[in-house]
Parts: C-alpha cells; sequence; structure tokens
C-alpha cells in the first residue's frame, strides 16, 4: 500500500505541471484507468483486515478525490488554452483589403441590353418601358394582326382571362409611347418577353429591344433607318461586318425588312452557324404602317420602327451556341464575362 500511495503521489505531482491533453489522458489512465495505480489499490483492500481498510480505504478515497479534483481543473485549464489558440489561428480580420480577379460584370444578356441602350440613348432616343402583361390591343390589334389572323400564330403565348397576356413582343411599347405623346417621337425601349417556344435558339422567356423614330410630315424614309442601323450593327460587330437589308413582312411596317451581318464565325465564306450563306439575321425593321398610325390617332407623320431579339445578338457577339446556357446561372460560363 505504501509504495502505491507513493507511486499516486507521484503521479499526482506530474498531473500538476501537466499541460497538454495527450499527457492528460496517460496519467488519467496510470492514475484512475483500468489498470491504474488507485483502480489497483482499491481491488488490493479486500486483502487486508478490516480496520486496516477503513482507515486504508479512506486514505484511497481522499487521494482519489484530490486526483479527481486536479484531473478536471488540468482538463479545463487545457481545453481552454487550445480554444484560445485556435481562435488566435483561425481570426479572421476583416479589415483585409480583399484583392480578387473574381469581378461580377452583370449577365451577359444585361452586358448586351447595356451597349443597346448606350447607342441609342447616345442619338438621342429616349428610354421608355412597358408592361410584362399586355392586353390584346396593344400586342396584336393596334400592330396590325387581327385576330384569327396568321402571324398570330407565330407568336403564340401565354393567356390569362378577359384577353390579357404575357406580351410577345416589346412592339406593344411603341403603341403605349405614340398613345402618351405627340410626335416628333425619337425612343428605344428592351425588356423580357414571352412565347410558347423552347429549344437550343428559343427559351419561353427572353429579351427584345424595340426602336421607334416618328415626325409629323411624311419625311421620314427608309434612308433613315438604314443609316441607323447600319452604324448600330458596326458599332456591336465591329467595322469589318457587311450589312445586309433583306425585304420581309411584318404586319405593322411596309416597306419591311431584315437585316443581316456577314456571318462572324466564317468571316462570310460560308460555315454550319449560317447554314452555308455567309450571312445571319438579326433583327426586323421598315417603314411604320399606316394601319399602325391610324390605330393610335396619328395624321399626317412618316417613322420607322425596328425590333431585336438581345439573346440572340449577345449569342453572335460571344459566340455562345446554346441560349438555355443563360438561364442555368452556370457560373462556369457567366464568369467569362
Ligand atoms: N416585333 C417583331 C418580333 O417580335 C420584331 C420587329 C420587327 C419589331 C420589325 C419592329 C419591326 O418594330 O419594325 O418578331
Amino acid at each position: 500500500m505504501t509504495e502505491i500511495k507513493k507511486l499516486i503521489a507521484d503521479s499526482l505531482t506530474k498531473l500538476r505541471s501537466v499541460n497538454n491533453k495527450e499527457m492528460l489522458e496517460s496519467l488519467r489512465i496510470e492514475i484512475s484507468g483500468k489498470k491504474g495505480y488507485i483502480t489497483q489499490a482499491f481491488s488490493k483492500l479486500a486483502q487486508v483486515g478490516a480496520n486496516e481498510k477503513k482507515e486504508i480505504g479512506a486514505e484511497l478515497h481522499a487521494l482519489k478525490r484530490e486526483f479527481e479534483s486536479l484531473f478536471y481543473a488540468k482538463k479545463e485549464e487545457i481545453e481552454l488554452k487550445d480554444l484560445e489558440s485556435k481562435l488566435k489561428q483561425e481570426k479572421i480580420d476583416t479589415s483585409l483589403f480583399y484583392t480578387t480577379n473574381f469581378v461580377s460584370n452583370g449577365h451577359p444578356v444585361y452586358q448586351m441590353r447595356d451597349m443597346i441602350i448606350d447607342y441609342f440613348v447616345g442619338l438621342n432616343f429616349a428610354l421608355q418601358d412597358g408592361p410584362f402583361i399586355e392586353d390584346d390591343f396593344h400586342n396584336f390589334e393596334a400592330l396590325n394582326i387581327p385576330k384569327y389572323h396568321p402571324a398570330r400564330d407565330m407568336q403564340d403565348t401565354f393567356y390569362f382571362k378577359d384577353s390579357f397576356l404575357l406580351r410577345t413582343h416589346t412592339s406593344p411599347i411603341q403603341i403605349r409611347t405614340m398613345e402618351n405623346t405627340k410626335p416628333p417621337i425619337r425612343m428605344i425601349c428592351t425588356g423580357a418577353t414571352f412565347r410558347r417556344d423552347y429549344d437550343l435558339t428559343h427559351s419561353p422567356m427572353f429579351h427584345q429591344c424595340e426602336g421607334l423614330v416618328v415626325e409629323q410630315g411624311d419625311h421620314i424614309g427608309f434612308a433613315h433607318l438604314k443609316f441607323i442601323l447600319e452604324q448600330f450593327v458596326k458599332y456591336i460587330f465591329g467595322d469589318g461586318v457587311r450589312v445586309r437589308f433583306r425585304s420581309s413582312f411584318f404586319p405593322f411596317t411596309e416597306p419591311s425588312a431584315e437585316v443581316d451581318v456577314s456571318c462572324m464565325f466564317c468571316n462570310g465564306s460560308g460555315c454550319r452557324v449560317c447554314s452555308y450563306t455567309g450571312f445571319l439575321e438579326i433583327l426586323g425593321c421598315g417603314i411604320v404602317d399606316s394601319s399602325v398610325f391610324k390605330a393610335v390617332g396619328y395624321k399626317d407623320v412618316s417613322g420607322y420602327a425596328f425590333g431585336m431579339g438581345i439573346e440572340r445578338l449577345t449569342m453572335l457577339k460571344w459566340g455562345i451556341n446554346d441560349l438555355r446556357s443563360f438561364y442555368e446561372t452556370d457560373l462556369r460560363i457567366l464568369e467569362q464575362f
């Protein structure tokens, strides 16, 4: 017993100077583990006489208590010290200047939209806006697309009650602008439009830009339109592109044209992207049809209008081949812009 008590006392001395978790644990095993000194001493109590047992037992209990209180105090001390050093190591200095090469530049479609707006606002076009939910009159009727007209088929959309629908193009904003102001008008607008479409090159929601110029008198002609749009296309795609006006049909313009640019992927020599024609269609335009002016009560005016898909311009400008990648919030694509 004397020997064991001495061993325990020695261990307690060691325990007092312990300063890490591992040493603490090995001392705990040494003193009170399954084969520890105290455990051994208690099991040897059976071998001594009743009187001695009482005395030695009390002594052992006192040693055990001393060990326990010392052990838990040490444990707390060490844990606190560990926590402090961990906190010090993991400290975040929020005042540190954060240098990064990951700067958000905005979505590519919105970058293109802003480029378009910059150009036209620079030419004194006013920026207009209109609602996503339109009525039949502004979206179709006033634009010379009567009920049952086959042109409605191409713009099938999502309908609400009472002839309300999600606008299929930004052209109704032309109508609203003319209803609210007198000529002269020079306006541009951009925004989301909706159609029942979904594939590689069509999405149920996409963005358009619309422009309208109207003046009193009959002097606004195709030459004005051609000049503005040719300059615009070069501003977007560079001076090197060739621009082509191809006769076309829209109910709200007469005459109408579609504008093609020389294919930027093959430089006009013909490839898969341009179906070996050397050209890509990018917008529709024309001289405003007299029935549109009639619908808004304008008399003795002339004007031109144009409309384009912003996603399409974005895809051509930056060589993106799947329209759907714009809406999938895949950072690997968006980060490239
Ligand atoms: N609204 C037409 C569309 O969605 C685009 C368009 C073509 C607008 C010719 C115009 C225009 O203003 O003159 O397909």
